[in-house]
């Protein structure tokens, strides 16, 4: 090229250079995506002083060594990207007791590339997974947040064919960001099981409305029972999983498959539909409950019958 544009004498132009694939320089990176705290650093800092703990003991991954000899496998733990691509991680898991970490502590406060937990599974003392995902109600990163946790992980050499990603979004903006204030009047918010209750409960009213010809209450039930698979569950706080289990499927099912197929059977009024739709959207509830470790919640798969199933087992 240097050749071409000596014999020629003149500079050609840049959309020429590059075409030709030269030895310009490469077009700049767009830049990546930065996510600002929602919530104020001295409140969560003063919580975590108070419980005895130091900012200082955050962990600055350096290697992909590192992450064998700090995490515990199985744990999740809280991260953050910083900027300049390092990875910081709480020294505690999620579930440790007296865990005052947050990710506004691990980032001090400032902007971030990507915010959520890590967890690392071991095979013979080697990394065999190291699973992400980019839950954070204080930072509300999108899920493209997650390619800055995968190349920050990727320049720390963990092995690529280890990395996962795991997709729990949390409906952040439609939530409150954490309560700050000890004085500051927060709802609780519903657990898992407490949804489910829900869920079960309209289930089998749906279930013994169908047999008593009551379709209008019958649809009723499934129009509550769709809006809290689409509004509920997802910003609900999931209970322990075993390792590398995602109940995202089961929940794309519900709403894609086993809804819109329940609805068009019971407004065709046709019993052996209604049957056949019941019992795939029961199959669909068991099959959660089963990845979840929880078969024993057994869901009947033919309407009226109680939800879940309390007969003596055979
Ligand atoms: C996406 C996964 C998933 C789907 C789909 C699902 N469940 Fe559940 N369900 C769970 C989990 C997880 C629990 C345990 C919650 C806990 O441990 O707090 C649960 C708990 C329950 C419980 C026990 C609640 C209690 O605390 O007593 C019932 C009953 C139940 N589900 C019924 C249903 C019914 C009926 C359906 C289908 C219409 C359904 N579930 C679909 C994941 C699911």
């Amino acid at each position: 090229m240097k050749n071409l544009r000596a014999l020629l004498g003149v500079s050609l132009p840049v959309g020429f250079l590059l075409a030709a694939g030269c030895e310009q320089p490469a077009p700049p990176e767009a830049p990546a995506y930065l996510f600002d705290s929602r919530v104020p650093l001295d409140p969560e800092l003063e919580k975590l002083k108070k419980a005895g703990d130091d900012p200082s003991k955050a962990l600055r991954l350096a290697g992909a060594s590192d992450l064998v000899k700090l995490l515990e496998p199985g744990k999740r733990y809280d991260y953050v990207v910083m900027p300049n691509n390092a990875m910081v991680v709480a020294p505690k898991s999620v579930d440790a007791s007296g865990n005052f970490w947050s990710h506004p502590i691990l980032a001090n406060g400032g902007a971030v590339k990507a915010a959520g937990h890590i967890r690392i599974e071991k095979a013979g003392g080697n990394l065999a997974k190291v699973i992400v995902d980019a839950e954070s109600d204080s930072y509300c990163p999108s899920q493209e947040s997650l390619r800055s946790t995968l190349a920050s992980l990727a320049a720390m050499k963990v092995p690529p064919d280890t990395l996962r990603v795991e997709s729990r979004q949390i409906d952040c903006w439609r939530r409150d960001p954490k309560p700050v204030a000890s004085t500051s009047t927060v709802l609780p918010r519903p657990s898992f099981g407490t949804v489910m209750l829900s869920v079960a409960r309209r289930f089998e009213v749906l279930g013994r409305a169908h047999r008593a010809k009551r379709s209008d209450l019958a649809l009723y039930q499934l129009e509550e029972i769709e809006e809290t698979f689409r509004n509920e569950i997802p910003g609900t706080p999931l209970p322990p999983l075993p390792p590398g289990v995602s109940i995202a499927p089961f929940l794309e099912t519900m709403s894609t498959f086993n809804v819109p197929d329940l609805r068009k059977a019971l407004e065709s009024k046709d019993p052996k539909a209604v049957l056949a739709a019941f019992e795939s959207m029961a199959k669909t509830c068991n099959g959660c409950h089963t990845a979840a470790a929880k078969a024993y919640i057994e869901v009947p798969n033919t309407p009226g019958e109680l939800v879940p199933k309390l007969d003596p087992k055979p």
